[in-house]
């Protein structure tokens, strides 16, 4: 059942977000750089210009003769040029126009101008935790600021200001986090831990280490299969020198039943030929 109450609950929290909203409608600008406001109207010569910011006059040229502020606050079709933006700028910028008999024109669009600070570029910091197993690496954020973490250039699935692994398993891993407000983003550099110290330090990384490694363990098998079966063969043939007039004498039948075929390159153990089978 929807009662009476949480329908006034629900109604006064859209209310409340609808006025603390109000950030919403904000064109946002970089601080110290430049924002020309528009004048969305065509300007007689005779006409009376005004622009406010919030409930203060901060330009006023009548006709040709600027009263308030200076003549080069506005461009040549009237909108307010603003530079070099600090925060203390940020404010609704409205236009008033009156022709020469002194009758408004009309209502103009305003715009605010919310001036924000581009984000600092980020740094991040490892900290090993639980004897050296754990490594924790923190990004310096403000506090409005949006987090996004990568490792390996990948981004990862946390959104808080520091990410905590198992050492051991991002031993070569790179952190790094992007920080981000509404106008800019800036990536920090990338981190390694030092917590988890393998004792066979790698010095390839994934890409190349995958077939480097299966490689190795290739070789390292065929080596092996080659010793034991050359020393298999080795100790055969001196048993088979002892029975020679029974080998050759059934020369075909000497396989005996299930025994392993074995593989081509044992041919080539260095035994003579008269020695094989
Ligand atoms: C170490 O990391 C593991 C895996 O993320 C976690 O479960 C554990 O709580 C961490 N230990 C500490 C002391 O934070
Ligand atoms: C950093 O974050 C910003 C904002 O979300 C995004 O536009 C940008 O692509 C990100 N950069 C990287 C390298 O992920």
């Amino acid at each position: 059942m929807v009662s009476a109450a949480t329908i006034a609950v629900f109604l006064l929290c859209c209310y409340f977000s609808a006025s603390s909203g109000s950030q919403d409608d904000c064109v946002y600008a970089a601080t110290g750089s430049s924002f020309t406001v528009p004048l969305k109207h065509e300007l007689k010569e005779s006409a009376n210009l005004r622009w406010f910011k919030d409930r203060t006059i901060i330009f006023y040229r009548r006709g040709k003769y600027v009263i308030t502020g200076k003549n080069d606050y506005v461009d040549s079709t009237g909108s307010l040029k603003l530079t070099r933006l600090t925060k203390d700028m940020s404010g609704r910028y409205i236009p008033e126009v009156t022709n020469a008999d002194g009758l408004n024109v009309g209502h103009l669009p305003s715009v605010r101008l919310c001036v924000l600070d581009p984000v600092k570029k980020p740094k991040v910091t490892m900290t090993c935790i639980e004897a050296q197993k754990n490594v924790s690496f923190s990004c310096n954020i403000g506090q409005d600021d949006t987090i996004e973490w990568l490792m390996n250039a990948k981004r990862l699935a946390e959104k808080g200001k520091t990410v905590m692994r198992v050492a051991k398993d991002v031993a070569n891993s790179h952190f790094s986090c992007n920080v981000s407000n509404i106008i800019s983003s800036e990536i920090s550099l990338p981190v390694q831990q030092n917590c988890y110290k393998p004792v066979f330090p790698d010095v390839c990384d994934t890409d190349v280490c995958i077939p480097v490694r299966s490689g190795a363990g290739i070789l390292l098998l065929v080596i092996l299969t080659a010793i034991v079966c050359c020393t298999h063969k080795k100790a055969k043939v001196i048993k088979d020198k002892n029975e020679l007039p029974l080998k050759q004498q059934h020369h075909h039948q000497k396989q005996p039943v299930g025994r392993v075929p074995e593989p081509d390159f044992c041919a080539d153990c260095g035994l003579e030929g008269d020695n094989r089978i």
